[in-house]
């Protein structure tokens, strides 16, 4: 594993979306108050490092937790974060790695993330790792998503002339892309961009979902995380007032409920594996109508994936509230503020492991029993069992 570098950098630097710094800071306050705020503009904070002495001693890792280097603060509303060199300024890209040079004072490093603050800024990331990777790694054709362990060189270009610049070891999903924003643009033939957002999380949180698994979406026009929920292989009931696209409506294994949620009786949600709530309401309706569901007899999901729309950045501050629900009602939350997300967190919460196990064996029986059904089956009998999808609740 290449070594860290000797000099680490007395600051953290700490990417976000634009608006989110304050929600940023607060958490940085509940989880790590050993760190004092420095600068900040829109998109990045940073905050001073106490003396390593002072840092806290991680309970799992028993270390002092030192980020980022193999360990990474749990700061939900943080897409990168880096150790910081500092900044380099210069009139050409040439002057810039001179100055980076010497503050970095280390030669070798796995791969190069480089971003932009702002995305408006007139300036090609390309180009310029590409001179970083001549002047910082072994190889100029390296692909820009890391391996976790590998020690990156991160430089955020701030505006034309002037360059954050430090260095993350890469751990999790998240930190293996440049600027912690998910690599994946949303393909031309998916419905919604809410494809790309549950595509993000299952990645961020290493969830996998069995097929033959059953799933609900609360708030599912126009259908684009139903798309995604049918493609892992799941069947799927999309609820919504408004229409679902006809392209995951004609989908065999899908089915919708032209309703609220608060509408559909609650003996109905009896059978799904997962509640998935996307619904554009205040946090605090969404929370009801999963409570609603999971309180009810019968009901035993083993996960929920929920966004929460947060009218204002400032609500963030009740998330440790809406935590503590999920955790009342027998599930262990993970949240994170997606990049391809909007003004809002998503929540994945699991039931214990050996629930879910369950789940997959149930999963693979029910598509044994479907196969068995499918043999036996004659096409006249096949044709007249297709699934209602006249939008009605059967
Ligand atoms: C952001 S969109 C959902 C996008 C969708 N998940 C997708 O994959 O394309 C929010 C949806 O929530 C729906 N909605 C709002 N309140 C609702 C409620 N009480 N019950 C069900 N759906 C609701 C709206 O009709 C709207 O279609």
């Amino acid at each position: 594993m290449t070594p860290a570098p000797k000099n680490r950098g007395a600051f953290l630097l700490v990417s976000c979306q634009g608006g989110a710094e304050e929600a940023l800071c607060q958490r940085q306050q509940a989880i790590l108050p050993e760190l004092t705020k420095g600068a900040w503009r829109r998109g990045a904070v940073t905050f001073r490092l106490p003396s390593r002495e002072a840092l806290p001693v991680s309970p799992s890792r028993k270390s002092r937790c030192d980020p980022p280097d193999d360990f990474f603060p749990d700061l939900i509303f943080a897409r990168a974060v880096i150790r910081s060199f500092g900044q380099v300024t210069g009139a050409s890209d040439q002057e810039r790695i001179k100055k980076l040079r010497v503050l970095a004072n280390h030669e070798a490093f796995d791969n190069i993330h480089v971003w932009q603050r702002d995305p408006r800024t007139e300036v090609s990331p390309d180009s310029i790792r590409k001179l970083l990777l001549e002047a910082f790694c072994q190889s100029v054709s390296l692909a820009p998503i890391a391996n976790p362990g590998d020690l990156v060189l991160d430089c955020v270009v701030d505006s034309v002339d002037r360059w954050w610049v430090g260095w993350h070891r890469a751990k999790t999903p998240a930190s293996c892309w440049p600027g912690g924003v998910y690599p994946q643009a949303l393909p031309e033939d998916k419905v919604s961009r809410a494809w790309l957002k549950l595509d993000e999380a299952l990645v961020t949180f290493g969830l996998t979902l069995p097929p033959g698994n059953r799933a609900c979406e609360l708030g599912a026009s126009p259908g684009g995380a139903c798309q995604r929920l049918l493609e892992a292989g799941l069947s799927v009931v999309g609820i919504d007032p408004a229409l679902v696209d006809q392209r995951v409506a004609a989908e065999s294994q899908f089915e919708q409920w032209r309703m609220r949620a608060r509408d559909v009786q609650i003996r109905m949600f009896r059978g799904f594996d997962w509640i998935v709530a996307d619904m554009n309401i205040d946090p605090t309706g969404t929370l009801e109508s999963i409570e609603r569901i999971v309180n009810a007899p019968g009901v035993r999901p083993a996960g929920i994936i929920a966004t929460l729309k947060l009218p204002e950045w400032s609500r963030a501050s009740a998330l440790p509230e809406w935590l503590n629900l999920f955790r009342a009602w027998g599930f262990n939350p993970h949240v994170r503020q997606l990049s391809s997300g909007g003004k809002e967190v998503c929540v994945v919460a699991l039931k214990n492991a050996a629930l879910r196990k369950s789940l997959v064996r149930k999963a693979i029986l029910r598509r044994a029993s479907l196969r068995k059904k499918t043999l036996t089956r004659t096409p006249d009998r096949a044709a007249t069992q297709r699934p209602d999808r006249s939008g009605s609740r059967k």
